[in-house]
């Protein structure tokens, strides 16, 4: 908890605080943005990383089409895809009264394999990752073996000598539960309040040993570290500091990239691309927006997005407190309908990770993401849930208040050429009667 003396200097030298704490929507730019070849040297992770996570995914792919029927025809690749979305962006135009220059594109990580969220990616890579490490070190694997030879009893009873714990709002626990219990881990996901009841129903069914808690996320990973840290045959999955989790989330770079290309969009110092993604700690966001600063550099332009009852990254990176600070510290309550955002501290990992290559981030209240996700489905015929929509609001924003940043970068004579890509992170998984629920929220909430 901060003194309210130290609360009251940093409203002092951060004024757009006061917007925050109001719970205002809010647009930031980052100061502290730099040219690419400079802000990525700050960056404790390279594209070697990156390529060793990439590599280490098609060693698994045999493996994942074999357990996972559903990713059979990708050949095991966890991937989701890159759709055209003009009548939404017809939608956004006509009810802003704010033109959209350039093409809208939704990236469907709603709709991953397995999962269903962002967090298949980061979740399902660490997971696999420690269980190579455990039949490497055990002679059980070499690297050039085919990796399907997993999907079987010797390796699930001997995956059961071990256990996994993770701490979550609900998408993070579902990604490392299925994978974790597939392999024949003992695994137990400690859910924050927010998490939804039908995920906890889930993973319960799969065997996976749900605990619940009162409280917030925090709490959530708190706990489940304190357990792990009890057990030497337990592994963490620390999503407010993970390394391999931000480096599983990076993998989508490259694979984003190959879609555009496959859609004849160009990127470069002509044809910017603009990225805006939800984020709750920031590792997700994070590692997708570091592997993408690798690809295209300052040609990329990534933004964040959080709820107005949840901006904890946001405030992390204005005050460069990171994860000294979070919501509740400044009085804001941590309490949104986007489950998935629902996270009152930052990751300081992520959030050091992003200070020199984030060009911004703004806040969306929860009654725009219902919005949103209702114009959607009517307009496309995609079903999200409320967090994945945070990025849809983005490019308003950017056009309408980011002006000086479009300014400063030379971008304004660009932007019939740019492309604006909303990542949106989950929902493929949520049952129909609770998505027919959000979608009647937003519906009636337009007519208000
Ligand atoms: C649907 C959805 N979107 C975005 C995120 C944000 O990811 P992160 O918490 O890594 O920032 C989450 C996190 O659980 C999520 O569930």
């Amino acid at each position: 908890m901060k003194e309210k003396k130290e609360i009251q200097a940093l409203k002092n030298e951060y004024p757009l605080l006061n917007q925050l704490i109001s719970l205002q929507e809010s647009f930031w730019i980052n100061p502290k943005l730099e040219k690419y070849p400079i802000g990525i040297k700050k960056a404790t992770l390279s594209q070697q990383d990156v390529n060793d996570a990439e590599n280490r995914l098609m060693r698994f792919a045999p493996y994942l089409a074999k357990a996972f029927p559903e990713t059979k025809e990708a050949k095991g690749l966890i991937e989701s895809p890159l759709a055209r979305i003009p009548t939404m962006k017809q939608f956004i135009e006509r009810d802003t009264h704010q033109g959209i220059p350039g093409e809208l594109l939704l990236k469907c990580d709603s709709h991953l394999p397995i999962s269903g969220s962002i967090k298949a990616r980061g979740g399902i890579y660490e997971i696999l990752k420690h269980a190579e490490d455990l039949a490497l070190h055990n002679g059980m694997l070499k690297v050039e073996d085919d990796y399907s030879i997993i999907d079987n009893e010797e390796f699930r009873s001997f995956f059961s000598q071990y256990s996994i714990a993770v701490g979550s709002t609900g998408n993070l626990g579902l990604s490392i539960g299925i994978i974790s219990a597939k392999l024949g881990f003992n695994v137990s996901v400690h859910m924050s309040a927010d998490a939804q009841t039908w995920k906890k129903d889930l993973l319960r069914s799969k065997k996976v040993d749900v605990i619940e808690y009162a409280d917030d996320y925090s709490k959530a990973v708190e706990e489940g570290r304190l357990q792990a840290a009890k057990d030497p045959r337990c592994y963490f999955v620390d999503d407010e500091s993970s390394r391999d989790l931000f480096l599983g989330y990076a993998v989508a770079a490259s694979r984003l990239q190959k879609q555009l290309e496959q859609m004849e969009i160009k990127i470069d110092e002509d044809h910017p691309l603009f990225v805006y993604l939800p984020c709750g700690v920031g590792g997700g966001p994070g590692g997708v927006a570091f592997g993408l600063k690798l690809l295209f550099g300052d040609h990329v332009h990534c933004f964040f997005a959080e709820p107005t009852h949840s901006p904890c990254m946001l405030i992390g990176l204005l005050t460069g407190l990171h994860d000294q600070i979070s919501v509740q510290d400044v009085g804001i309550d941590n309490v949104t309908e986007a489950d998935g955002l629902a996270v009152g501290r930052p990751s300081g990992f992520a959030g050091k990770m992003m200070e020199s290559i984030l060009s911004g981030s703004y806040t969306v209240s929860d009654k725009k993401l219902y919005k949103m996700l209702t114009a959607l489905a009517d307009t496309e015929g995609f079903h999200l849930e409320p967090s994945a929509l945070a990025g849809m609001i983005g490019p308003e924003k950017l056009l309408t208040e980011g002006t000086g940043y479009l300014q400063d970068h030379h971008l304004k004579e660009k932007m019939n050429n740019s492309t604006h890509v909303i990542w949106g992170t989950g929902g493929s998984m949520v049952p129909e009667e609770i998505m027919n629920q959000y979608y009647q929220k937003g519906y009636d909430s337009g007519k208000k």
